[in-house]
């Protein structure tokens, strides 16, 4: 019969018959899938495995810093922290496509790996967190025709001129089994329960241009938001919430002067498997208090919205 434990000796049993004595470099966002992929991927085969953590910019508040303690410091895990926000936020200058931001980031990780894997001497496979809704999602739609919604910057394939394979340990599990996973595997409960992250991260909550102002006020947006939604115990019934920050300024007043500041948007949902979603039912109370407190606490919005839209028609992500 099947359990997690025999799935994760048989896991480590293909990943040492895949790389043998080979080196093996992985993408580290800090998520839980890239960080479950890293834990096992270092259990199989221990120090032929180096991380690598690109911090483009777009990292939630602290996050660089909170990855790189615990996989360095508390894992022991070689580990290249790759600061490269110069280098995406300046391509991502301008641009306000969805499309073009997440094939332009995922370029940038490629080329930000490529440089790395060298580095490391001679690595020959390059590990990826990448989940079977990602796999699936990527390719089709649930029941319709095959159309590419969006472009996920870790499937597709790597470039052949990258010359390393794909080591894929997750590629048949969900979302919950990761969890299961990284649970067996001795990670910490308050890190396997994190929301999912994008790869593209807050890019993609920043739909139009994207501007340091802007991620820096988002970042605090997100962080009061996390922390209103931890306070009131409801982060794990929550699948994924996060604040998007619009492009548009909007009036307000305070104290006694007039404010001109961008609005935002609060977005959670509940969800299985990331392919549906609800938006979850928050109390009037809640959103209130949690509006309140972003204006107050935040300079830069004066306006917070909920997003009730449910997935489909939309999707989690606002891009
Ligand atoms: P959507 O927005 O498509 O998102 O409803 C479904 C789930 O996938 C996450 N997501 C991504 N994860 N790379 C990732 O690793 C990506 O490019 C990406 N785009 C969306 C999203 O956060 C949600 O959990």
């Amino acid at each position: 019969d099947w359990t997690m434990g025999a799935y994760k000796d048989e896991a480590i049993r293909q990943i040492r018959e895949q790389v043998g004595d080979a080196k093996v470099i992985c993408g580290l966002s800090g998520g839980v899938d890239s960080s479950v992929a890293a834990v096992l991927i270092h259990e199989a085969i221990g120090d032929q495995l180096t991380c690598v953590f690109v911090d483009h910019g777009l990292l939630r508040q602290n996050e660089a810093q909170e990855v790189v303690t615990m996989f360095r410091d508390h894992y022991n895990m070689p580990l290249i922290h790759a600061d490269e926000q110069e280098l995406f936020l300046g391509a991502l200058d301008g641009v306000s496509d969805p499309e073009v931001k997440r094939k332009t980031i995922g370029k940038l990780f490629i080329d930000v790996f490529q440089k790395h894997a060298g580095e490391v001497g001679g690595a020959k496979f390059l590990a990826q967190g990448t989940l079977y809704p990602d796999v699936i999602e990527s390719v089709s739609f649930s029941g319709g025709p095959s159309v590419t919604i969006k472009s996920h910057h870790n499937v597709g394939g790597l470039p052949e001129k990258m010359g390393l394979k794909l080591v894929e340990p997750l590629r048949e599990l969900f979302k919950d089994e990761v969890r299961g996973l990284g649970h067996e595997l001795g990670l910490p409960a308050s890190f396997i329960g994190r929301h999912p992250f994008p790869g593209p991260g807050l890019a993609i909550r920043c739909p139009g241009e994207i501007t340091r102002e802007k991620l820096d006020i988002l970042r605090q947006a997100d962080a009061v938001y996390i922390d209103q939604i931890r306070k009131h115990g409801l982060y794990d019934e929550i699948w994924q919430a996060f604040v998007a920050i619009l492009p548009v300024r909007t009036v307000g007043v305070m104290g006694d002067g007039r404010t001109y500041d961008f609005a935002c948007a609060l977005r959670a949902v509940t969800s299985v498997d990331g392919m549906t979603a609800d938006y979850y039912p928050f109390s009037h109370a809640f959103l209130g208090e949690t509006a309140t407190r972003i204006i107050n606490e935040v300079k830069g919005i004066n306006r917070v919205t909920y997003d009730v839209t449910s997935k489909p028609p939309g999707t989690i992500e606002w891009e």
